[in-house]
């Protein structure tokens, strides 16, 4: 053979990919890149995925990318809560006390909603206001010991009452449905807002496209998102549930948990409500928040997920 230096197998390609004739760069990188092509390579193969397959796939990507719905596919292929468990089990492994069970932040997160003390109306400049039930929520954060948190910063968010989130929907104010709630001295919170629907993934997507060729729905059951942060202690994401919805236990993100479910108290009288603008009964439900005790300083790293990772 005179020069066969260019001719490659299916393995040899795959070891020059990985590791052959390359400078150390980030160690790190290289092996969890190496992995996942490793992976695909073995994929193509065993699959025999064509190359009308492959480049519809690479098509499909670049599209999804382009919308900004990459966070609605990690979500709904599981990644996200995968990530949420093994934060369980490492906390479990370390005898870390759990406290509030943590949810998954999604995709939907935006900074700088407007803050206020003690309390807040999330559904003030909503058009949402006036079309559903009138929700209260309100409890205490504590910290690991049962002790109150004082000036901790609560940021809630959720959907309108067609399931779409300001910023990301056409046609919201920029912070609708978004407000931060500095607890007070003894730990306490409440907010007063209109009971959200559930949500689903934008029809003609390229993530509705991907679950419909997989036959699952892009269903969420009714929630509110909740993001809370105090200085020593972990920054708490996690959501709350409306009980009753009907994708409850069938969350397309696997974001609900059992223990995030509010109980409800039907009609309860506005008296001592009056600031809320409430004059009705409305709906109450109690809820306390449970942070964790933050062992390093990225537990308590006020951040949310993609700031927090790129260093934004
Ligand atoms: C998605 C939407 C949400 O409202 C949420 O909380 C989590 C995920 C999504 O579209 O993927
Ligand atoms: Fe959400």
């Amino acid at each position: 053979m005179s020069n066969q230096k260019n001719e490659f197998t299916q393995q040899s390609l795959l070891e020059h990919v990985n590791s052959v004739k390359i400078a150390d760069g980030n160690p790190r990188a290289r092996a969890i890149v190496a992995r996942i092509v490793a992976d695909l390579f073995k994929a193509i193969d065993e699959l025999d995925v064509s190359p009308d397959e492959f480049w519809a796939a690479a098509d499909w990507l670049g599209r999804l990318g382009a919308s900004g719905q990459i966070g609605l596919i990690t979500a709904g292929l599981g990644f996200d809560r995968l990530l949420d468990i093994r934060m369980d089990e490492a906390d479990a492994k370390a005898g870390i006390a759990a406290g509030t069970p943590r949810a998954i932040e999604g995709p939907l997160y935006v900074p700088g909603a407007p803050l206020s003390k003690g309390e807040a109306v999330l559904d003030d400049d909503s058009d949402t206001r006036g079309t559903g039930k009138v929700l209260i929520m309100e409890g205490r954060v504590l910290d690991h010991a049962g002790q109150p948190v004082a000036n901790a910063i609560m940021d809630a968010w959720h959907a309108n009452k067609d399931g779409g989130y300001s910023h990301f929907f056409p046609g919201l104010k920029e912070f609708e449905l978004r407000r931060k709630i500095e607890t007070d001295a003894q730990g306490n919170y409440r907010f007063r807002t209109t009971l959200p629907p559930g949500y689903a993934i934008p029809p003609n997507s390229p993530t509705s496209e991907l679950f419909s060729l997989l036959g699952r729905h892009g269903h969420r059951p009714a929630h509110i998102h909740f993001h809370i942060v105090k200085e020593g202690h972990r920054t708490l994401t996690t959501q709350i549930n409306i009980p009753g919805d009907t994708y409850i236990d069938d969350d397309f993100a696997f974001a609900t948990r059992d223990g995030l479910v509010l109980k409800i108290e039907h009609d309860v009288s506005p008296a001592g409500y009056e600031s809320l603008g409430v004059d009705a009964p409305f709906e109450r439900a109690k809820f306390d928040f449970v942070m964790q005790l933050a062992l390093t300083e990225r537990d308590t790293d006020p951040r949310t997920r993609i700031a927090r990772a790129v260093g934004a």
